[in-house]
């Protein structure tokens, strides 16, 4: 296996979204204040103090923004207020409140790219071709054969990224599902408009944001087709002009005082790519665009040590490469849940060392840390067009059904759920592990900061190491169905299935340790 250094020792504190470990709130499957089945603010609010417990640092939460909910809050028809299926502005004043009494940073979801159809920005534009926010969103006319203007494909279902609307004879743009039309970032009122949102919730204390698909942004205006023919405009938009948009969104972060940050999804995957979306330039040496990028190759890696090996060497190598520093997750809202994918128990505790081991910004996807699986969904309870009901199953909190949620819940609870629950079998055990790697997180800033660098292994051992200062722990995974001798010396300080013994030389299949002193 390679061999990687990586980073440098930081001379000046290090800003705090670098040393953060950040946990993100599906709201709808979080926690059920109100008993009606559905997650909300007033649930959140009352599981702030596990959040807490847990050793977190802040807190991504999905939309909470009013919504016609045909993907689930990404269709924003107000980003300045809060949907009544999630409570009230008062309520997210609470619960920003509430985490800031509990050490926790909040950020929230920002979606930039579109709104919903159901937006009075988007009533407006369709109204009629002369209507002054007609030029708010992308509206081409038909192409030559009367079809759609281009052969961009949409993300959800098999359709154009265009729809006609027959009151005004003229298609507009829409990258996921037509209730998701695509706002013109190139006008200079839809810019300003949008840095009044993030104006709005900075105000109001949030400490930054996470951009949704945020590289959409600055289209090139000709619309051009895809070279390759009919494909997915998601994965290949990538133009000068939302770097631009990115600085001017930077801007309004960096005047406020308190540090806000902004995370962007950014689906694009030759190398340095999404790095390129942090900019370069500013006098603190960061860059002038996003502060972080979230980095996918994790979470398509299947549990092999030759795939992981490659992915753990490859963040390190870019984030040297492209002088950036790199985030690291292995679930989200938007994919089969890492416990699901590694078909095991004891590889979702080792996945859990690897995740919070890295020189990276760790992302948890709420849920993880009691070992959740997916749901199972049968034909009849399936509510989103993007197949991703599974991974969004509500959060059982008690372990005596219905777990702590209204009946009936919007999405059934995953099989055996009441041992999932903090107090369950499963629950308390791996919520036990989770505690103890972020507790070691905070406690050795060689985790948070080290350099890290990869060890020579064989066979199906992936290890690698962090120093900062005098300080160094050595990590190894084992990946594979049978013990493994590998030669480290020293305690086990943390580890998937024990800790606080010498190690004896001998990794057990799907084990992970932390070794040092
Ligand atoms: C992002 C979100 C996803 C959403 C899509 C459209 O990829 O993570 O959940 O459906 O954007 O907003």
């Amino acid at each position: 296996m390679t061999t990687t250094t990586s980073g440098t020792s930081h001379e000046t504190p290090a800003p705090w979204w670098k040393e953060a470990v950040f946990y993100q709130i599906y709201p709808r499957s979080f926690a059920d204040g109100d008993g009606d089945g559905v997650g909300d603010l007033a649930g959140i609010i009352e599981r702030v103090p596990y959040i807490a417990s847990l050793g977190v640092d802040a807190i991504w939460l999905s939309p909470v923004f009013t919504s016609p909910m045909h993907d689930f809050g990404y269709d924003v028809a107000d980003y300045c207020d809060i949907d009544p299926v999630f409570g009230t502005l008062a309520d997210m004043d609470r619960l920003i409140a509430c985490c800031h009494e509990h050490g926790l940073r909040i950020t929230l979801d920002w979606v930039p790219n579109h709104t919903s159809l159901l937006h009075e920005w988007f009533v407006e534009s369709r109204s009629s071709r002369d209507s002054p926010k007609r030029d708010w969103y992308v509206w081409r006319d038909p192409g030559p054969d009367g079809g759609p203007p281009n052969n961009w494909r949409a993300e959800f279902g098999d359709m154009p990224t265009w729809t006609f609307d027959e009151t005004t004879g003229q298609y507009y743009l829409h990258v996921f599902l037509p209730e998701q039309p695509d706002l013109n970032w190139h006008h200079p009122d839809v810019e300003a408009a949008m840095h009044d949102t993030l104006r709005f919730w900075l105000d109001r204390g949030v400490d930054g944001f996470r951009a949704d698909v945020v590289h959409l942004i600055g289209k090139d205006p000709a619309l051009a087709d895809l070279p390759d023919g009919p494909g997915k405009a998601l994965t290949t938009i990538d133009e000068p002009a939302t770097h631009r948009m990115l600085r001017g969104i930077r801007t309004v972060l960096d005047s406020y005082e308190h540090e806000p940050m902004m995370v962007g999804e950014v689906c694009l995957f030759r190398p340095g790519q999404a790095a390129s979306y942090l900019g370069d330039g500013s006098p603190d040496g960061e860059g002038d665009e996003l502060h972080l990028a979230f980095d996918f190759r994790a979470t398509y890696a299947r549990w092999e040590a030759e795939r992981f090996g490659r992915t753990i060497d490859a963040i390190q190598r870019d984030a040297v490469e492209y002088d950036s520093w790199p985030t690291w997750a292995l679930s989200n809202h938007d994919l089969p849940r890492h416990r699901e994918r590694y078909g095991s128990g004891d590889r979702a505790r080792a996945a859990a060392v690897m995740l919070l081991t890295q020189r990276a910004t760790p992302y948890l996807y709420a849920g993880e840390e009691l070992g959740l699986p997916d749901a199972v969904i049968p034909p009849e309870a399936v509510v989103d067009p993007g197949g991703r009901d599974g991974c969004r199953a509500p959060i059982p909190w008690a372990v005596d059904a219905p777990h702590g949620w209204g009946e009936p819940t919007w999405l059934p609870f995953v099989d055996d759920a009441g041992s999932h629950a903090p107090d369950g079998e499963i629950g308390s055990s791996m919520t036990d592990l989770y505690r103890r790697l972020l507790q070691l997180r905070r406690t050795r800033p060689v985790l948070r900061l080290g350099d890290q660098q990869q060890i020579e292994t064989d066979g199906t051992v992936v290890a690698w190491s962090r120093t900062f200062g005098g300080d160094e722990l050595r990590i190894a995974v084992n990946f594979g169905s049978e013990p493994v001798p590998i030669a480290l010396d020293g305690r086990i300080v943390e580890g998937s299935h024990r800790n606080d013994v010498a190690f004896d030389g001998v990794l057990q299949p799907d084990e992970a340790v932390i070794v040092g002193s």
